[in-house]
């Protein structure tokens, strides 16, 4: 397997699970390390939250070591909360820190974060450079960033030799604007431009589903990594079935009994780390229990059924019924 390092940190050129908040924590990125992604990253972290000793901002910046490489992504609009957030997370030693310019979420953008920083690429790069300058050597600081704020002012290129410029050590640039949020197609054609246009690494992003859309995104944008977020809901097979493509190999998809004994899994290891009730954590295993059968015969009463699971034995028990359903079709 061929291997790229991304500032200094060496991995099989495969694919990297996108950060997603809410969905992607420690069981979840544990999951598709196992299943074949190269790199993670954790939840955004508010930089003022983790300034003010916010627990649950804190608690996000765990890692353990059957994760790494592993980064932990920041969000904030202040240098000055930039900069003591990214000390405060040096503890953790992440593998990377990441500024997060590209979420569109308002409670983020009105605050003139995350894809805000679009429009105010000064202040972007002064964040970026009280970011490394905080991390003085002992880790790397990279973005993420989308293509611009709408699509008359795609600016990519230009934005990501700023980063380069402040010292970004790589670029992961998601190919739709703030006003997509996640609607329509994702545009690979500034991911193509941002790599022509910086020597960092690059990290392609968005809509990434299979193993022939990442090969695609890698012949189509030059990038260095793949990253995928979306298709990997019920569906950490996808980093094998990558990993597969690149190497010239072949993938068997899983079967419907193999599906739902990971999605067991899957539910054991988020209740192994929830420090809540079995009765609470179940509503936030449901909906990754719901996506595990997509397109199945039988899947949206099985999502319905997800939707109201209590416990751990409620689960076995949708499987068990689930699987004779499917021998008598
Ligand atoms: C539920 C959800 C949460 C997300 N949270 C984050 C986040 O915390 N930080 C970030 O940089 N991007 C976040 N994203 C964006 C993804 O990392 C990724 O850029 C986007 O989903 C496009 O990739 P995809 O088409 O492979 O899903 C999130 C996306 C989703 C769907």
């Amino acid at each position: 397997m061929k291997q790229i390092t991304l500032a200094g940190i060496t991995v099989p050129q495969t694919a990297a699970l996108a950060p997603m908040a809410s969905v992607a924590d420690t069981a979840y990125r544990l999951l598709c390390r196992e299943h074949g992604a190269c790199m993670v990253t954790g939840e955004l972290v508010s930089a003022k939250g983790l300034c003010y000793g916010s627990r649950g901002s804190a608690e996000l910046c765990r890692i353990t070591d059957a994760e790494r490489p592993m980064g932990l992504q920041l969000f904030g609009a202040e240098p000055e909360f930039i900069a003591e957030a990214v000390r405060r997370l040096l503890p953790f030693r992440p593998d990377f820190i990441d500024l997060n310019m590209g979420c569109p979420v308002p409670k983020v953008v009105n605050q003139g974060a995350g894809a805000a920083l679009l429009k105010t690429p000064e202040l972007a790069g002064q964040l970026m450079r009280e970011a490394v300058k905080a991390a003085d050597g002992a880790c790397p600081v990279t973005v993420k960033m989308r293509t611009g704020w709408d699509a008359e002012s795609v600016c990519a290129a230009e934005f990501a030799k700023r980063m380069e410029a402040e010292g970004a050590a790589f670029i992961t640039v998601h190919g739709r604007t703030r006003t997509q949020f996640y609607s329509g197609n994702a545009d690979w054609k500034p991911i193509a431009a941002v790599k022509r246009a910086v020597k960092v690494p690059v990290i392609g992003n968005g809509d990434v589903t299979d193993g022939e859309s990442a090969l695609r995104m890698y012949a189509e944008t030059g990038c260095d990594l793949v990253m995928a977020g979306r298709a990997t809901y019920g569906n950490p097979w996808l980093f094998a079935e990558i990993e597969a493509a690149v190497s010239g190999g072949t993938f068997t998809p899983p079967d419907a009994e193999a599906r739902l004994n990971e999605m067991l899994r899957h539910i054991r290891m988020i209740l192994e780390r929830s420090e809540k009730s079995e009765r609470l954590t179940m509503r936030e295993a449901r909906k990754h229990a719901l996506w595990y059968l997509k397109g199945y015969p039988g899947a949206s009463a099985f999502r319905g059924r997800s939707a109201s699971l209590e416990s751990y034995a409620d689960a076995e028990q949708l499987v068990r019924d689930y699987l004779a359903y499917y021998a008598a079709q």
